[in-house]
């Protein structure tokens, strides 16, 4: 119901009578107000006057279950929504419950992760207040290599998200880190539970630092915030519910070809690397090419000097531009 309350709230300009939100949710006016107490102890500015009703006063950036389930758009994504003040890891939670039996677009969030995991077992430093984690649960009818592919969806994702939303130019580092200006905004960690042909289910986590105004000097060079990168806030619930339609839309597509081919344009639209001199870190031994684009498995093409181009595999190489880490 605080859902609800919320949505209609916030579709209505001016004040909603207390009458109106009993009639239209069909519960009494002590429900009513309790929800409005409780929307208002989760940080909600909310008029009350007599003979009006109530109205939303808008506020900066609100993170709740009710707030991002009220802006979600989407069919299937986030329908089941889980929302945690404080957890472990939104992927560490999101396995849970895919093991547990939860349906297929599961979506994890979390004001702050005591635990949160990086990519080749670094940690994801992840305090209260500024930023995004959170996880999708999916479960594709599609053979195990395929996993790879979706975490280059979920960048894509996230980086028109934030242009739609910020208006940033934010680019893909091949394969799903995302950049604005060179500097890393976002993060995506997918782990998959699979049998040799089968997915199980995936699940692709995503970290955006939205609202950071600093960084550990160490990574001051590579990491930055949509803050930092504006001037702005931006609330965090409004950038979830775009990131969430754009991987539904994206993902749809995939699924629809099997492959990237529906996807390779767009994707190669939000490519930093494209066209540009890139070093690939090969452990047995690194050399540079020219990128190219991805392929439909998502396989960063690079052409050598002599003309030859080959097909890089995310996972085995990582790549950097020649002058720093884009
Ligand atoms: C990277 O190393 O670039 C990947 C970072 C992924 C971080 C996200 S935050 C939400 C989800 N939960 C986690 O513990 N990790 C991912």
């Amino acid at each position: 119901m605080k859902t609800e309350i919320l949505t209609i709230l916030k579709e209505t300009e001016g004040f909603v009578s207390g009458q109106d939100l009993c009639g239209r949710l069909n519960v009494s006016r002590t429900a009513v107000w309790k929800v409005i107490r409780q929307l208002e102890e989760e940080g909600y500015q909310i008029e009350a006057v007599r003979n009006k009703g109530y109205r939303l006063v808008q506020v900066a950036d609100v993170m709740t279950e009710a707030e991002i389930g009220s802006r979600l758009k989407t069919d299937w994504l986030g329908k089941h929504l889980v929302y945690y003040y404080e957890t472990d890891s939104t992927n560490v939670q999101a396995k849970k419950l895919a093991e547990a039996g939860c349906p297929n677009g599961t979506l994890v969030v979390a004001d702050c992760q005591a635990a949160g995991k990086g990519r080749r077992g670094r940690s994801w430093s992840s305090p209260h207040g500024s930023s995004i984690y959170m996880s999708f649960v999916l479960r594709p009818d599609l053979p195990p290599y395929c996993a790879s592919s979706v975490t280059l969806i979920a960048g894509m994702a996230v980086a028109s998200a934030v242009r739609e939303e910020t208006g940033l130019d934010a680019q893909i580092k091949w394969p799903n880190d995302v950049v604005i200006n060179g500097k890393k905004i976002c993060g995506i960690l997918t782990e998959m539970s699979a049998e040799l042909e089968n997915i199980h289910y995936i699940v692709t986590g995503v970290g955006i630092n939205v609202n950071q105004q600093e960084f550990p000097e160490e990574i001051q060079h590579m990491a930055s915030s949509l803050r930092l990168e504006s001037g702005k806030t931006w609330n965090r619930s409004s950038l979830i519910a775009a990131a969430a339609r754009a991987f539904e839309g994206y993902y749809e597509k995939f699924l629809a070809a099997k492959d990237l081919s529906l996807l390779k344009e767009d994707y190669e639209g939000l490519l930093a690397n494209l066209g540009k001199e890139v070093v690939v870190l090969d452990p047995k031994g690194s050399w540079q090419g020219i990128c190219r684009g991805i392929d439909r498995e998502g396989e960063l093409l690079v052409e050598l000097s002599d003309g030859q181009v080959e097909a890089v595999r995310s996972g085995e190489v990582s790549v950097r531009g020649i002058y720093g880490y884009v």
